[in-house]
C-alpha cells in the first residue's frame, strides 16, 4: 500500500490531503479563500497567490497530525502542476518539489483536470475503465472517454464558455453573491424553470460541443427586462444547462459504445438537479451512473492525491524541475 500526500493550490482552494492506493483517505484539510475574493465578485489571481503562500504548510502539518504521519511515511508527493492560475499552481508545485527533495520521496506532477477525471474511480471502486466522464467546472465542460491513467478521448468541448463560468456570470448578472453555483442553484430552487425563455445553445446539433455564452447574454437580457425575479431567471438557466448537458451527453453516448458507465465529475457536478437529471439519463440508457459525493467534486487535495496514487502505481513520476503549466489539455 502505499500513502501518497496529495496537494491542491489552483485556484481559491489551498488544500492538502493523505490518500492511500487502497482508496483510505487519511485526511483531508482545505482552506477557501471566499472572503478575500467576495468584494471583486470573482477569484483575483495575485490575492490568491498570496493566500495560498500563507496557508498550505500549516494545511500540510495539519493533514499529516490529523493522520498521525511524518513526511517520511509518505510514498509520494502529488501537487497540480496546471491548469490554472499561475501563481497559486507555483506555490503548490514548488512546496511540492522542496518536500520531495527534502524528504527524498518522488514527485508526482498532476493535470488538475486528471484529479477531477480519476477522482470517481477514488469514491466508486466498482467504476472501471474505459467510461464516459462529463467533466463540469469553473474553467472546463467537456465530454471525455476516460479510457485509462493518461488516456483520455475527448469527444466534446465548450466552444466559448464553460458550464461553471456561466453559472458564475449568471450569479453575478442577477446579484446572487460569489461563489456563483451554489448561489444560482439555491435561487433555482425558489423559482419556475417554465417562467422564462431562454435559449439552447447547439441543442440537438450534429456537432459535439457545448456553449453557453448566448445563454449568459440571455440571462442579461432577462434581467434587464425587469419582468420576472431573479429566482425565475436563476431557475431557467439552471433548467437550460441541463437540457444543454443532457443533450449533449445523449449524443456522447451514441458515439461512445464501450462505456462501461456514465460518470460526472467537476464543480457542477455538486449541483443536485444536473446530478439528477445525468442519473436519469444514464437510467435510460442501462448505464451504471458514479458521481462522487459533493465534498470531492469541488476542488480539494484528494483528488489531486488519489490522481498521485493511480501514476505512482505506474511508475508514473516527475523530475524536479518539471514545469507550472497555466494551461495544459488533457
Ligand atoms: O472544479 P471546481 O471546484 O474548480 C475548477 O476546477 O474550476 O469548479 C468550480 C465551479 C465554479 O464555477 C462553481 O460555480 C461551480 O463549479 N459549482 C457549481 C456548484 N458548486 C460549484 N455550479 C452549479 N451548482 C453548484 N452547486
Ligand atoms: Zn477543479
Amino acid at each position: 500500500m502505499a500513502i501518497i500526500l496529495g496537494i491542491e493550490s489552483s485556484c481559491d482552494e489551498t488544500a492538502a490531503a493523505l490518500v492511500t492506493s487502497e482508496r483510505h483517505i487519511l485526511a483531508h484539510k482545505l482552506a477557501g479563500q471566499e472572503e478575500a475574493h467576495r468584494p471583486f465578485g470573482g477569484v483575483v489571481p495575485e490575492i490568491a497567490a498570496r493566500a495560498h503562500v500563507d496557508a498550505l504548510e500549516p494545511l500540510i502539518a495539519a493533514a499529516l497530525d490529523e493522520a498521525g504521519l511524518e513526511l517520511a511515511d509518505v510514498d509520494a508527493i502529488a501537487a497540480t502542476a496546471g491548469p490554472g492560475l499561475i501563481g497559486g499552481v507555483m506555490v503548490g508545485l514548488v512546496t511540492a518539489k522542496a518536500l520531495a527533495l527534502a524528504a527524498g520521496k518522488p514527485l508526482i506532477a498532476v493535470n488538475h483536470l486528471e484529479g477531477h477525471a480519476l477522482t470517481p474511480r477514488l469514491a466508486d471502486p466498482a467504476l472501471c475503465f474505459p467510461y464516459l466522464l462529463l467533466l463540469v467546472s469553473g474553467g472546463h465542460c467537456q465530454l471525455l472517454l476516460v479510457e485509462g491513467v493518461g488516456r483520455y478521448k475527448r469527444l466534446a468541448t465548450t466552444i466559448d464558455d464553460a458550464a461553471g463560468e456561466a453559472f458564475d456570470k449568471t450569479a453575478k448578472l442577477l446579484g446572487l453573491g460569489f461563489p456563483g453555483g451554489p448561489a444560482v442553484e439555491r435561487a433555482a430552487a425558489l423559482g419556475d424553470p417554465k417562467a422564462v425563455k431562454l435559449p439552447r445553445p447547439l441543442l440537438g446539433s450534429a456537432e459535439p460541443h457545448f456553449s453557453f455564452a448566448g445563454l449568459k447574454s440571455a440571462v442579461l437580457r432577462a434581467r434587464d427586462a425587469q419582468t420576472h425575479s431573479a429566482e425565475d431567471i436563476a431557475a431557467g438557466f439552471q433548467q437550460a444547462v441541463i437540457d444543454c448537458l443532457i443533450d449533449r451527453t445523449k449524443r456522447a453516448i451514441a458515439v461512445a459504445p464501450g462505456a462501461t458507465a456514465l460518470v460526472v465529475a467537476g464543480g457542477v457536478a455538486a449541483n443536485g438537479p444536473i446530478r439528477a437529471a445525468l442519473q436519469q439519463l444514464a437510467a435510460a440508457h442501462d448505464l451504471p451512473f458514479s458521481a462522487p459525493p459533493l465534498w470531492l467534486c469541488t476542488d480539494n487535495a484528494a483528488m489531486i492525491a488519489w490522481a498521485g496514487a493511480e501514476r505512482f502505481a505506474l511508475g508514473l513520476t516527475d523530475p524536479l524541475d518539471v514545469a507550472a503549466r497555466p494551461r495544459w489539455p488533457l
